[in-house]
């Protein structure tokens, strides 16, 4: 397990936040701790001296201000869904743990608006839209635990990028509290306010070392009348995605384009007793989506009909048919996470360079780490892989070096979707030039002087 580096602790009296959270908010049991100290590859370990609750954003402002006055660092942390340990507390800091802030304003029907609280889940926000007849599109597997805080503080992206973009193009307003516990930001929704930098765009993605977000506004938009799931069978990478860009040419509402492998089909199917999508097993699945208007399932068939390279289909025009086919692409994470401490490496390529990734970091595992197994599968309409490594030690950086070096090489980015977090942050120079790297830290340093939110993050 990987042991961050701790800021030197002064002498802290925690009793001090007991005023602000309350007693219950405050918790100290090593036992309870546990619980919010490692992140959910298990790969990043770290030991918070507390876990503080704070249920408004006054009470955010009052712990930060605290915090700040006595130079002990703080580490957001919403529903520990992220996968580069970048909520997780190291020694000698605190978790700020937000999901008390949960509350969900009723959706605004003028705007198609709602403002949410940071530690409301993205399935609550799913299903508060779909209540007033709107939908919130992003979509991703964790979405019963992650919250909307961490997905903006991250910039998650998900199944429907391609059609809807990732988190930062859904936000219309933000909240946050900076390390002095001065709140920013505004919740109006306005989609026109050229009133100088824009506090939305900075925060998404700044993965709590700028601000601790605490409400958020997003856009919803109008439901899908029809939509269409279909499992397709290639022999090559290369045939997969060619098919995908003729879909995506050929259909204006293609929604999602996944591909996954043989491999990785075999052991969700093994892990999960499912039965296997095709006999023969293909080498290449691609799942692609449509959703749209009345008449997409007519299109979408025609359209797959008309794909070559095709060895074999399965077609769901209704939502319980359309789950079961996800379930091949989806429970991957979960399969994968069965066989232990695993090295996610979340990255993007331009799509012409897609399929010759795939067979060169299979050789690359092969030739430096034969007895590891290697995992690809992603998103591949926007050219994002998730390349997962098992049977390594989890300390080995140096693979994960290998990896996003092949895929800065090849012109791509070493972090997709999932953020730079603790794991990723010695490779940021594989994609940020010096200058751009020292422009970060000025912004860090302008909004956080003492250097308190969540040190060890992001920056190297
Ligand atoms: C996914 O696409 O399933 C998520 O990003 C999670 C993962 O990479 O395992
Ligand atoms: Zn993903």
């Amino acid at each position: 397990m990987r042991h961050d580096g701790a800021m030197a602790s002064p002498v802290i009296d925690l009793d001090e936040l007991v005023p602000i959270v309350g007693a219950e908010n405050v918790l100290r049991d090593p036992e309870v701790l546990a619980g919010y100290a490692i992140d959910w590859t298990r790969r990043v370990q770290g030991a918070p001296s507390a876990v503080v609750r704070p249920g408004s954003t006054a009470e955010v402002a009052a712990v930060l201000a605290w915090a700040d006055a006595r130079t002990l660092a703080v580490v957001p942390q919403g529903g520990n869904t992220g996968l580069v340990g970048g909520a997780i507390a190291s020694a000698g800091q605190l978790c700020l743990q937000l999901t008390r802030l949960d509350a969900l304003e009723p959706v605004d029907v003028l705007s198609a608006q709602v403002t949410v609280g940071a530690g409301v889940t993205l399935d609550a926000l799913q299903l508060a839209a779909r209540r007033v007849g709107l939908r919130f599109p992003v979509d991703l597997a964790a979405r019963s635990a992650a919250t909307v805080g961490g997905m903006v503080a991250t910039n998650a992206g998900g199944l429907h990028v391609i059609r809807h973009g990732p988190m930062r193009a859904q936000v219309v307003g933000i909240e946050a509290v900076l390390a002095n516990g001065t709140v920013i930001g505004d919740l109006r929704g306005l989609l026109k306010d050229n009133t100088g930098y824009h506090f939305p765009s900075l925060l998404c993605g700044s993965e709590g070392t700028l601000a601790v977000i605490t409400r958020v506004r997003v856009q919803l938009v109008a439901p899908d009348a029809e939509q269409a799931v279909a499992l397709l069978a290639f022999d090559s990478a290369d045939d997969a995605l060619a098919a995908a860009a003729a879909l995506r040419h050929a259909l204006a509402d293609v929604s999602a384009i996944e591909l996954v492998l043989a491999d990785g089909v075999d052991l969700v199917c093994r892990s999960f007793e499912l039965a296997p999508p095709f006999d023969p097993p293909a080498a290449v699945l691609l799942l692609v989506e449509a959703s749209g208007p009345a008449g997409v399932l007519e299109r979408f068939a025609a359209a797959v009909a008309s794909l070559t390279g095709v060895l074999d289909a399965k077609v769901a025009d209704d939502a319980e048919r359309s789950a079961v086919l996800w379930r091949y692409r989806e429970r991957h994470t979960e399969a994968i996470a069965l066989l232990g401490v695993t090295h996610k490496l979340d990255v993007t390529l331009p799509l012409r360079r897609l399929a010759g990734f795939l067979s060169e970091v299979r050789a690359l595992i092969e030739r430096e780490r034969p007895e590891a197994s290697l995992w690809l599968f992603g998103h591949a309409g926007d050219g994002n892989v998730h390349v997962n490594i098992t049977g390594v030690a989890a300390d080995d950086e140096e693979i994960d070096g290998q990896v996003l070096e092949l895929v800065a090489r090849s012109g791509g980015s070493i972090s997709a979707e999932h953020g730079i977090g603790r794991t990723k942050r010695a490779f940021l120079h594989l994609n940020r030039t010096d200058g751009e790297i020292a422009t970060m830290r000025a912004i860090k340093h302008a909004l956080d002087r003492n250097g308190t939110l969540s040190p060890g993050v992001l920056l190297p």
